[in-house]
């Protein structure tokens, strides 16, 4: 079967955004602590930073990264991580139920993003906190000097701004499991005077309000709408957070996940443009998807029922990831990116042992998981501008979708620089997919690289044991044949092609 692809490099959706390939960091498990932070590994700088895994984190090509939390977030008082380290207190952190002991703070995050060539996006507290912590926070990372708080951090060994762009407007407030979790009322109304604050301080950052927790809370839809007729005129982008996980052993249902996710922005873009015309507006509200992943949430539950309480870094949603969970990812990011438009930043929870495309062993290894591959990948490839591609192709049916196509992909393109690239996904469980796209309407090119992530064994993963038993491999099926390109698609697999 053929799957056709056509493009037109005038049909443009929007440049690819940067930001669609951030990552986050939350103080939670061994994200941090026995995660990029280590003083006694045999990697680690003068400041306890693993080296290797900042290594891993710069091959990963992420651009920003979401700080502290998370649920962590709503609990947390950014005060106790700064100044000397001996004088920082150790907290309950209610959240995980785990001990934080404030050895790394926004001072020591803000210097090791610096160290991964990333921005920096922080949340503030809204859960047990308000206005008033949230613009002393704003003035303490990015006033320049002269105030009690600026000058605080200048004492602090943080002479420069820390220059925060994007800033979180609480975590999850949605769920009843925050800290402080309220209705959609409550918590557009604290948003909104938080955020006008934040913005008399300073006009230019961006600020992200909490959307729904995930398209299953019973109120996806309502709460955006709330909170946005609350906050509109101050926020300029609303959150959205999605968890995938393979049920009841239905890979075909699993390798679906991103309708799920396109279901997900068509409704909050549609409610955000139902808002702006209600209330007179001319600006467009941007989704930040600041929490994207697999999860195999269903069975942390069970097996964190019965853990030790109160415990440092202890071992939180250590996700293996199989060859299938790494095609689901590449076929999310082909959404996000799609999506371009109105998607103008998604972080990919977490970065670290945290449900992460980077394990690591305290004293040992660090290696990627399945899921690093297509991230890697689509970050370093995809660049200019997304383009509209019409996809022809074959589709079958999950209990949840009538209609999922085998074949999905995404196509840049960078006319400056003559660069192209396409990443693609083929859900089809036990055949390949000639894909076959026509190039007639971009100047001639060649393929530089093909590379496909699949596995004979979808359940094929990468351990501490066999660290490296899955990773890309050149595709030699990709040719050029009469203004067409041509690839053969394995099964459950996803591949990335570029061209110049
Ligand atoms: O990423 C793990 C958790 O998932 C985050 O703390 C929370 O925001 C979400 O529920």
């Amino acid at each position: 079967t053929i799957t056709n692809i056509s493009i037109d490099p005038r049909d443009v959706v929007a440049p690819v955004s940067r930001r669609t390939f951030g990552s986050f960091v939350e103080h939670m498990g061994r994200c941090v602590y026995d995660g990029l932070y280590e003083p006694g590994h045999p990697s680690a700088d003068d400041h306890g930073f693993r080296r290797d895994v900042i290594e891993l984190v710069r091959e990963l090509g992420v651009s920003t990264i979401r700080y502290p939390g998370g649920n962590f977030v709503s609990g947390y008082r950014w005060e106790d991580g700064v100044g000397p380290r001996d004088e920082r207190p150790a907290r309950r952190d209610l959240a995980w139920r785990s001990v934080e002991t404030n050895q790394i703070g926004v001072d020591e995050f803000a210097g090791w993003c610096r160290l991964v060539d990333a921005e920096l996006m922080l949340a503030v507290n809204l859960g047990t906190r308000g206005v008033l912590e949230a613009v002393e926070l704003l003035e303490y990372v990015n006033h320049p000097a002269g105030t009690r708080l600026s000058d605080w951090r200048v004492s602090n060994g943080a002479p420069e701004p820390h220059d925060v762009r994007m800033w979180c407007l609480g975590n999850e407030m949605d769920g009843s499991w925050q800290l402080g979790a309220m209705s959609a009322d409550d918590y557009g109304t604290l948003a909104a005077r938080t955020a006008a604050a934040m913005k008399m301080a300073d006009p230019s950052i961006e600020l992200v309000a909490c959307g729904s927790s995930g398209s299953a809370m019973s109120t996806f839809g309502a709460w955006e709408r709330t909170v946005l007729e609350r906050t509109y005129e101050h926020v300029d982008a609303i959150s959205c957070h999605a968890y995938y996980q393979e049920r009841d052993g239905d890979l075909a249902a699993f390798l679906a996940s991103s309708l799920d996710m396109e279901h997900v922005i068509e409704t909050v873009v549609a409610t955000a443009d139902h808002v702006k015309h209600t209330l007179r507006q001319t600006k467009t509200i941007m989704i930040s998807f600041d929490e994207w992943n697999v999860w195999y949430y269903d069975q942390h539950v069970e097996r964190e029922r019965d853990r030790e309480p109160w415990t440092i870094a202890p071992r939180l949603l250590e996700d293996v990831y199989s060859v299938a969970d790494a095609v689901v990812v590449g076929s999310l990011l082909i959404t996000l990116l799609r999506h371009s438009d109105r998607v103008r930043s998604a972080s990919m929870a977490q970065l670290v042992n945290v449900i992460a495309p980077i394990m690591t062993q305290p004293g040992g290894a660090a290696w990627r998981q399945t899921i690093f591959f297509p991230f890697a990948t689509t970050s370093r490839l995809a660049s200019g501008e997304v383009l509209r591609a019409s996809i022809t192709t074959d589709s079958y049916a999950t209990a949840e979708w009538n209609e999922v196509p085998y074949v999905d992909a995404v196509v840049t393109y960078d006319a400056p620089a003559l660069e192209a690239a396409v990443f693609l996904v083929n859900r089809h469980l036990t055949e390949s997919r000639t894909v076959s796209i026509d190039l007639e309407r971009v100047p001639a090119m060649r393929i530089v690289e093909a590379l496909t992530l699949s596995d004979p064994d979808p359940t094929a993963a990468n351990t501490l044991e066999n660290p490296d038993r899955v990773s890309l491999a050149p595709n030699a099926s990709a040719r050029l044949d009469a203004g067409r390109l041509l690839i053969d698609l394995p099964p459950v697999s996803w591949s990335a092609i570029a061209l110049s």
